[in-house]
């Protein structure tokens, strides 16, 4: 909401060399061991401190503003007041690194290692296949420590909230909670026993089904006596501290501790630049992204009269600096004690914080910072209005009393608090037996997110009567404040509280907060709904609480239809069962093809030794570079003055398209359109204009930001719509025609037309795109990256660079996550690097912030498409046009491949028989769009499944029977004419349905809908047919090369990348099953151009296909060489086989290569086949949604999937869950927005929002069909990454069908469109009632959104 100016305070130089000299030695423990720092930087956080100067490299950066939990720390403090030692869970990214003086700080490398011992939080994630990229598995680990060093045999409820501050992008989270679930009291058997607390199977197990991935009873014992105590020496230093100010003096920044009132005073009063800091989790996220400056630091965390909560008789007082924690849990224990009526504030406050950040923010943020920093969506701020709180401010010169009243918020952030004042406490009113209070949010996503509406309501009831006598209502987030409904409270006093109330003063509201069309956040309709909305329901949750506690004085009653408006989501801890096909009883112990062996990688990821590109220690010599990027969609570059940010100390050059000793010009097939530095035009926000290098990553990025860039600006086209208005397209049109459409239409009853909308999907990989370039000799390069596509990487670079592909060597160890976002644009970013490298001459690195990486990489591609589908009465599919759009950016990348695959999905599992489908790729001015997980194939099937939904809705039909009508049967071919064989669709839809109890559940959801207004329950089933290769036919190759060492041990090289997906893992079992070695024997370094060359970019779900049979091949070639001296020595042992081997001279390395047979198909000719084999699925899931509020709750979901024979089902299920989760990010959750001038809105955590743990579906069943084995690819496997990702659109449908009942409870039939992802704010407004008409939409081109989606 707006943007802080950027302050540029200077330290004032006398108060500077008064305060210089005197600096305190900075002291804290690390992992046991003492640091002390007698020049500490104070701008640097914990996060900094810990990876670049103690080198620990177990934390992660993941965003740095406090939204992934990936940088979790430990941090234990002693208070000398109360006595007590406190562990705390907190974001090492923004705690500034002077916060931990006098603490100690545990890190995941504190915990254990694999070389010594690992502690049972590792062990257990890493053993329950709760790490796949491992990026974020050392922040989980760190939460769940510090929750366990609190509580050492925590109930799932506090698991469950433990990890609200923490992300991952890969595994679905179910794993995680899986394999902490057994540090409960009950514990967990893993899934043994059929009776598991995660699971409950009502039939049993099919012979041969297992549904056990790990095995609990291998795990370490927990022993809470055994972990570290709190360092004595710090207990001493603690309990001797003197009373005076901490000073911290750094070279830019000084750093300030007061120990006592007076000196925080003093220094506001003389210090007036000064900012004062508490949790720091405000402050440091506007330095990190706004670039402000605090040369002077006040933290005012360690003053008491600032700490103390303090009950009064008529409430309670609570210090300005308490964290949010303590109020938290300050206020659970005064509900326990105290009569419920006196305590509806701090119930209201309990309930709000439950959905304010994650622990790790909660534990250092203060109720004061909130208040001061008073942001127009700060969740308390409508509360303390509502409550009539007071807040004491005090000053040097005196203290005075005020009410957060209407006057309290002066503007934008601004309030009435003087420079020199700092708010010593804030007063909470109990309330009375007549008074009523509750508060309410409505967020993007429910848990660990800022509101889009908030709201705190009180009302005080005459004595004996229901009649107001006062009210407070006070809103967030429709305006530049939280702001007070004045003409609504003024209205209600003296009005009964009973039915007309609410439709009264509704039109009150809306006066008291408008919001004109292009408001500032935007979603105008929908938030001035939400006010109505809230308020009906604290009419409902008021009348209900009179009719419980003084029957018979109100004069209506609450009809239990309308009671579901208030009730929470019924939310039981998550379970699950995962069920797949074990190995047949005679497979060899040592072949481990079929085993649910665990990530190979998984134990290093959990003790943080697992090493990613930025964990690389620093090479001689080694430099930063920070991006110059566009600040414009479309624009000329007039000039560009680098002159301000050369001169910068510390700065080594500025690179730009006049550096570029080879080709500027990149691109993929068929057109090379993509450059590495603009070259006098831009055509996007966030393309590289050029490069600053400096020392350090701080120095680059400041002087980044001085790089003066003129532009003249050119218009520019954002959305899909534009781009069709204007004509924007690249040449590059593709078309689908089977039968014929017109006469399907002739012979058809109806004739239905709609648009379906799919929205872009940041990847949102928990590593950002981090690549670090050293120069050699002789025009030599290393490249080592965080890719998917080492070989693309090695030519983008040795094309920059003007050399050929073999000076440079590209390397991956291994990606935190990639889905497609590092397959093509990350080459430009290394190709910028390289040439920046080879300008200075020295290795540079790059390590992109997470909001850079959001607005450079690109997104999913969104779509708009245009149908029209025949069919006959009976709902039988006779004729389908569809014209597809896709937002391509602004340029080709992968763009037409994705479009080809969309094009050959949107049929999903339909045989629509006439079918025509015209492809276009609509040119913008945004990033490239780009691959991602599914590569256009879920753009496409959305369209196939939302025409199915839509035709049920038309004809009142089952939507069920309806799809049981038109599916594909064996044998049937495509529209793109494949045939379909080895059809397991039936058997997993008869699984499913069976499976999920799919009838009686309907039955159920549509009882509770007939008896529920204003919650709805959704039911839906989806099928999904996913088909397996590269697009383009070369992709389809892989090589691998085998060594065999003298010892026996094997290491393998392939041309696939480790990215989280198991492809490692996997390979090493096919090579185990050829070798007939253990796959303990056999080990796999990293991914090089060196070992295998002209390697395929790892994707399409197809690497383990393609790489496997190489490696197979490989080892086949190796076994053959062994065969004669094994059968020599038919009871040797492979060691002794090998040495004898090696012993008569035979090689023992080899390399493997494989292609795929199937043929391509031609779009010239329409022959071929595109696919080799296609991966069924079917998918049910229930939802229920708050049809006032747009809030839903997965209820259930159950999965049966067809994968073959799988390679390893621990693996496979776990990319499952991970692609379903990701799935229910693309079509409901993740909302990419921008401004009409093509800046990003939604960068970083903090405003685009991830699935998190609190979203996965209560109940989540996954099964792998069994009995399934697939003849076209290595084992009778079949590919995972993509396929299931689809299955996830079964909630958006469970959503659709829940708002058909909202809308049919308001006699609305029609069929409707709702849009991708399904948002809050979409769901509310398709559910149309009352409130909502109050706000018709404005006519689109009468003003200026505040932001598009394109
Ligand atoms: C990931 C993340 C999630 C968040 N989620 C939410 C959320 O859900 N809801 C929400 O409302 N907020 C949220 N916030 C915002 C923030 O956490 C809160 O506003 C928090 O309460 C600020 O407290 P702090 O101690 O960290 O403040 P700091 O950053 O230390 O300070 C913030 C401001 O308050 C001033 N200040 C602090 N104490 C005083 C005092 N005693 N007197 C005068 N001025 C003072 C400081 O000078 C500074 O200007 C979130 C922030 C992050 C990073
Ligand atoms: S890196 Fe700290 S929370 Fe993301
Ligand atoms: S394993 Fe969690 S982000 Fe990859």
């Amino acid at each position: 909401m707006g943007d802080l100016e950027v302050q540029n305070t200077t330290l004032d130089s006398k108060q500077a060399s008064t305060l210089r000299p005197e600096s305190d030695a900075l002291v804290f423990f690390c992992n046991g061991k003492k640091v002390v720092d007698h020049h500490v930087q104070p701008e640097l956080t914990v996060l900094a401190y810990l990876r670049t100067k103690l080198r620990l490299t177990g934390s992660k950066l993941g965003c740095g503003e406090g939204g992934c939990g990936a940088c979790t720390v430990m941090v234990s403090r002693y208070s000398p007041q109360d006595k007590t030692i406190s562990h705390l869970a907190v974001n090492a990214c923004l705690a500034p690194i002077c916060s931990v003086h006098g603490m100690a700080v545990t890190t995941v490398e504190g915990l254990g290692s694999t070389k010594t011992r690992l502690h049972p939080v590792q062990e257990r994630l890493a053993k329950a296949h709760g790490s796949q990229c491992g990026f974020c598995t050392p922040g989980i680990v760190m939460s769940m420590y510090a929750l366990l060093r609190n509580s050492p045999e925590p109930t799932i409820e506090e698991i469950e909230s433990a990890f609200e501050g923490n992300l991952c992008r890969c595994t679905g989270y179910r794993p995680i909670l899986q394999g902490y679930k057994t540090f409960t009291k009950d514990g967990c058997c893993g899934g043994n026993k059929a009776n598991c607390c995660m699971n409950n199977l009502p039939n049993g197990l099919e012979e041969g089904v297992s549904t056990q991935l790990f095995d609990p009873s291998e795990f370490a014992p927990y022993d809470a006596s055994q972990e570290p105590i709190f360092p004595p020496e710090l207990l001493v230093a603690a309990g001797k501290a003197k009373l005076t100010i901490q000073k911290f003096v750094g070279d830019r920044v000084i750093w300030l501790r007061p120990a006592t009132l007076q000196q925080l005073l003093e220094l506001k009063a003389n210090h007036k630049q000064a900012k004062m800091v508490v949790g720091n989790t405000e402050v440091g996220v506007e330095v990190k992204y706004k670039h402000q400056e605090h040369p002077i630091i006040i933290d005012a965390s360690h003053v008491p009269d600032l700490t103390v909560i303090e009950p009064t008789p008529s409430g309670v007082k609570v210090g300005a600096s308490v964290s949010l924690t303590s109020l938290n849990e300050f206020s659970q224990k005064l509900i326990q004690e105290e009569p419920e009526y006196k305590t509806r504030v701090f119930a209201a406050i309990v309930e709000m914080l439950k959905w304010f950040a994650g622990h790790q923010i909660r534990n250092v943020a203060c109720i004061g910072g909130n208040i001061a920093t008073g942001s127009p969506i700060s969740d308390l701020n409508p509360l303390f209005m509502a409550a009539v709180c007071s807040l004491e401010l005090k000053s040097t010169t005196g203290t005075r009393t005020v009410v957060m009243d209407s006057k309290f918020f002066t503007g934008y952030r601004k309030n009435i608090i003087g420079p020199d004042e700092v708010i010593l406490n804030i007063h909470i009113p109990f309330t009375s037996q007549n008074e009523y209070f509750c508060g309410y949010k409505q967020a993007p996503r429910r848990v660990d997110d800022i509101a889009i509406v908030n709201a705190g309501m009180r009302v005080v009831m005459k004595p004996g009567i229901n009649v107001v006598e006062d009210c407070t209502l006070a809103f967030g987030g429709m305006a530049a404040t939280t702001v007070l409904a004045m003409k609504t409270m003024n209205n209600i006093k003296g009005r009964t509280w009973s039915d007309g109330l609410v439709d009264s003063m509704c039109p009150l509201l809306a006066e008291d907060l408008p919001l004109p069309p292009g408001a500032p956040g935007g979603m105008e309709t929908y938030r001035q709904s939400l006010t109505l909305s809230f308020f009906f329901k604290f009419y409902l949750v008021v009348l209900e609480q009179i009719n419980q506690t003084q029957p018979g004085l109100s004069g209506s009653s609450v009809s239990s239809s309308l009671k579901t408006a208030n009730q929470p989501f019924s939310k039981n801890p998550a379970r699950g069962v995962q069920m797949y096909q074990e190995v047949p009883s005679g497979q060899p112990e040592t072949d481990a093809v079929g085993r649910p062996v665990t990530h190979l990688s998984a134990l290093k990821q959990a003790t943080g030794e697992a090493k990613y590109c930025d964990d690389i220690p620093h090479v001689d010599g080694e430099l930063y570079l920070a991006l110059v990027l566009s600040q414009k969609a479309h624009a000329k570059i007039l000039s560009v003055d680098a002159s301000v940010a050369i001169a910068t100390e510390g700065v080594h050059a500025y690179v730009d398209i006049n550096d570029v000793p080879g080709q500027n010009m990149l691109g993929s097939s068929p057109v090379y359109d993509d450059m590495f530095f603009a070259d006098n035009e831009v055509t996007c926000v966030g393309q590289v204009i050029g490069v600053i290098v400096a020392d350090d990553q701080a120095i680059a990025q400041r002087a980044a930001r001085l790089v003066k860039v003129d532009y003249e600006e050119l218009p520019a086209i954002i959305t899909v719509e534009q781009a069709v208005e204007q004509n924007s397209f690249f040449p590059l049109v593709r078309r689908i025609k089977r039968g014929n459409v017109e006469e399907g239409f002739e012979n058809s009853d109806h004739i239905l037309e709609g648009d379906v909308r799919s929205g872009a999907q940041e990847h949102f990989y928990m590593e950002t795109y981090t690549t670090l370039i050293i120069p050699g000799e002789d025009g030599e390069v290393e490249v080592i990256s965080s890719t998917q596509s080492p070989t693309k990487t090695q030519t983008t670079v040795a094309k920059a660079l003007g050399v050929p592909s073999n000076k440079v060597v590209s390397k991956v160890k291994r990606l935190g996550g990639g889905f497609g976002g590092k397959e093509s644009r990350n080459c430009i970013q290394a190709g910028v690097c390289a040439v920046a490298a080879n300008k200075v001459n020295r290795p540079v690195r790059l390590m992109l912030d997470r909001r850079e990486d959001m607005m450079v990489t690109g997104t999913r591609h969104p779509y708009l498409s245009h149908y029209k589908v025949g069919f006959s009465k009976e709902g039988q599919l006779k004729a389908l046009q569809v014209n597809l759009y896709s937002n391509s950016g602004c340029t080709y990348d992968w763009s037409h491949s994705v479009l080809e695959k969309t094009l050959f999905h949107i049929d999903n599992c339909y045989n629509f028989h006439n079918v025509e489908a015209t492809g276009h790729l609509c040119r913008t001015n945004l990033a490239s769009n780009t691959a991602f997980r599914g590569f256009g194939g879920p753009q496409g099937m959305i369209i196939g499944e939302t025409i199915l939904s839509e035709i049920a809705i038309k004809l009142a039909l089952d939507p069920l029977q309806l799809r049981v009508m038109n599916i594909y049967k064996e044998g049937e071919k495509t529209h793109y004419s494949q045939e379909l064989k080895n059809w397991y669709m039936d058997r997993c839809w008869k699984q499913c349905v069976t499976s999920s109890d799919y009838a009686n559940r309907r039955r159920d959801v549509d009882q509770f809908n007939s008896e529920s207004r204003w919650k709805k329950r959704g039911l839906a089933l989806t099928p999904t047919k996913f088909g397996v290769s590269f697009a383009v036919k070369f992709l389809n190759q892989a090589g691998a090369l085998v060594h065999i060492y003298m010892d026996g041990s094997v290491l393998i090289a392939h041309g696939g990348t480790e990215m989280g997906q198991g492809l490692h893992t996997k390979m090493i079992q096919v090579a185990s099953r050829t070798l007939k070695i253990p796959y303990e024997k056999i080990h796999i370094s990293e991914t090089s151009t060196t070992t295998v060359p002209n390697t395929s970019p790892t994707a399409a779900s197809y690497s383990s296909d393609l790489n496997g049979m190489a490696v197979k091949d490989a080892c086949e070639i190796l076994l053959n060489r062994l065969e004669p001296f094994m059968l020599e020595d038919p009871k040797g042992t492979w060691e002794k086989w090998v040495d004898a081997a090696y012993y008569q001279r035979v090689s023992l390395s080899t390399t493997g290569f494989f292609k795929a047979s199937h043929q391509h198909f031609d779009w010239e000719t329409s022959l071929g086949n595109p696919y080799n084999y296609f991966v069924y699925g079917v998918a049910v899931s229930e939802v229920e949604i708050d049809c006032l509020t747009g809030d839903h709750q997965v209820l259930r979901t159950d999965i049966v999937i067809d994968v073959g024979d799988s390679l390893n089902p621990a693996v496979d299920i776990g990319q499952i869950e991970g692609a379903f989760v990701q799935g229910y990010g693309m079509f409901v959750m993740e909302d990419y927005r921008v401004t009409p001038g093509g800046h990003l809105l939604t960068s970083g955590p903090g405003f685009y929002k991830i699935p998190g743990f609190d979203d996965i579906p209560a109940e989540f069943n996954v099964s792998l069909l069994t009995r399934a084995p697939n003849p076209f690819a290595i084992c009778s496997s079949k590919a995972v990454g993509e396929p299931p990702l689809f299955l996830a659109a079964s909630i958006y449908f469970a959503i659709k069908d829940a708002i058909v009942s909202a809308r049919e409870d308001e006699g609305i039939k029609e069929v409707f469109r709702l849009d991708c992802p399904a948002t809050a704010e979409r769901i509310r407004m398709a559910c149309q009632d009352k409130f909502t008409k109050q706000f018709p939409a404005p006519e689109p081109g009468t003003y200026r959104p505040f932001f598009v989606r394109p």
